[in-house]
Parts: C-alpha cells; structure tokens; sequence
C-alpha cells in the first residue's frame, strides 16, 4: 500500500452493486476487457471482506502467476546486490513463495510468528487514519490483484508485488515491524490532518523509499524500492540526505517519478533512534513545531 491516492485507481461501486475499477488511460491494462473485469472481481471480493473471517482466496489466472514467477525471481535478483543486510535477513526467514502468488492468509501464517503482523484486504486506497492506525493491532491492508501481464515488470499502482515482496520481507524483520507499529499507536494520538500527512511522508521517505549505508554501501529497505524493478537500479544515483525528520515531513515529491532525494541513515538503529523514535513522541504539537 502506498498512502498517496493518485497512485489508485479509483473503485466505485453503483447502486445495483457492481464494483468498477477506473483504471486511467495510460494503465497497460485498460483496454483488455478480460483484466479489467478481473480487476472489478478481486475489488468487490475486497469490499465484501468483514473482520475477522478469512480474507478472500483469489483463484489466480496462469497470466497472472506467470507475472509473479517473472517479478518475483527478477526482484529476488535484485535484492541480493540492493537490498539491506535486515531485509535479506527477513526475507529468508519469511520465505515467500516464488512459484506461485500467496494468499494474504499464506502470508499472515508465515508473518504472524515472525512479527505478529497480518494481512487483510483492500480494493485500493485506504483513508490514512485507518491504513496507518492499523499498524497499532499489526493488521496491514493490502491489495490483491496484480498487474497486467504484458509488463510484468511494471506497474502504475501498488498491487500484490508491492504489497507482499516489498512490504512482507521488510515487515519480517521484528525491528522494522515495531516501527510500523509505532507509526500506528501514533496515529491515535494525532487529530490534526495536517499531523497526519506530516506523519505518512516521515513513513514515505523511509519505509517506503529509504536506504542504509552499509559495508561503505548504499543498500535500500523501503518497500516501495524493494519492488520496483527500474528504481531499484537508480537509487544510486539520487541526491541522499542524511535522516531528518523535519525534511522527511515537509519535502515535496513527485509520485511519478524515481525519488530524486532520498533520505540515507547510517545504521538500522539510526531509523528505530530517528524515525522509530519520532513516531513514538509525535503529536500535533510536535508537528506544528516541526513546521
Ligand atoms: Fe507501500
């Protein structure tokens, strides 16, 4: 899940109940009736979801589990030159299939004993209050389609590659996982949204989109890195900035672009000091301060 709502397609759902995906004119699979019928099926499974019962079993088409045997061993690749020693570490103990899609209660069983985190539905963008509160009880919502199979190595929105190959190996680790689960006790204290936003681009810049210097190297962890196949390679080359808080919390960014600054600590235990450590202290007089 990215927090961004220019990053989804909208869903809607008419008054006799049909659930529409509006996927933009640029989206590769806009004019294959045959995935965007696909893509209203898995929204409408996410929408009827009610806590508590199992998460819906998607019944993935072969095209579609091609795309995750493509993305999968190609971002596998990728993670051993790019990826943190941490989200190595994690991601071996999670060990997500490579041959098939998970489900999101596959995916639940392996994480719950690792970190206690689970995974439920979502159809697309869900409000920021709710997205990041959930953290607090360990719940991360995540979407389950996947992108068209003509790019398997692209897509404009988050879906099941981001959700699951970014974020379940980095939510392995237990020390990012306590992260993530102080952005949500954080949440409950923040009534402002102004806070709030400020909150969810300190989570941007790094759970989403930050590196680690390690071995004199610059290695990513943030999910959104960790499963983009073209920004994995260029994160190099962005302008880095040592972590600040009031930086993260108030830099503008361009969604449709590679990151040109990114937000570089030294040590895992610079992100728990730095941005664990504002998560836990934040509140609307902090951020105002901040601003
Ligand atoms: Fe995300």
């Amino acid at each position: 899940m990215f927090t961004d709502g220019r990053l989804y397609s909208p869903v809607t759902t008419s008054t006799d109940g049909d659930v529409t995906v509006h996927l933009s004119d640029e989206h590769p699979g806009v004019h294959d009736p045959e995935y965007r019928a696909r893509r209203n099926a898995i929204a409408a499974r996410a929408l009827a979801y009610r806590p508590g019962t199992p998460a819906p079993r998607i019944d993935y088409t072969d095209d579609e589990q091609q795309v995750w045997r493509i993305a999968s061993a190609e971002l596998a690749r990728k993670h051993q030159r790019y990826a943190s020693a941490e989200v190595l570490a994690a991601a071996q103990h999670l060990g997500l299939p490579g041959d098939h899609i998970p489900q999101l209660d596959e995916v639940s069983e392996k994480l719950v004993p690792l970190s206690g985190f689970r995974y439920v539905p979502a159809a697309g963008l869900v409000p920021l209050r709710e997205f990041f509160g959930s953290f607090a009880q360990r719940i991360f919502h995540s979407t389950q389609y996947i992108r068209h199979h003509s790019a398997p190595l692209y897509t404009p929105e988050p879906d099941s590659i981001h959700e699951i190959i970014g974020h379940a190996n980095q939510l392995a680790s237990p020390r990012f996982a306590a992260i993530y689960a102080e952005a949500g006790a954080a949440v409950a204290r923040l009534e402002s949204e102004a806070a709030l936003k400020f909150l969810a681009d300190v989570f941007w810049f790094s759970m989403e989109f930050g590196v680690v210097r390690e071995h004199g190297e610059v290695r990513c962890y943030g999910a959104g890195l960790l499963s983009s196949y073209g920004e994995i390679e260029e994160f190099r080359q962005a302008r880095l900035r040592p972590l600040d808080v009031r930086e993260m919390g108030t830099a503008t960014y361009d969604i449709t672009h590679y990151q040109p600054v990114l937000y570089c600590a030294n040590s895992i235990s610079e992100i728990e000091d730095v941005v664990g450590g504002f998560f836990a202290d934040v509140t609307d007089e902090v951020v105002a301060a901040h601003g």
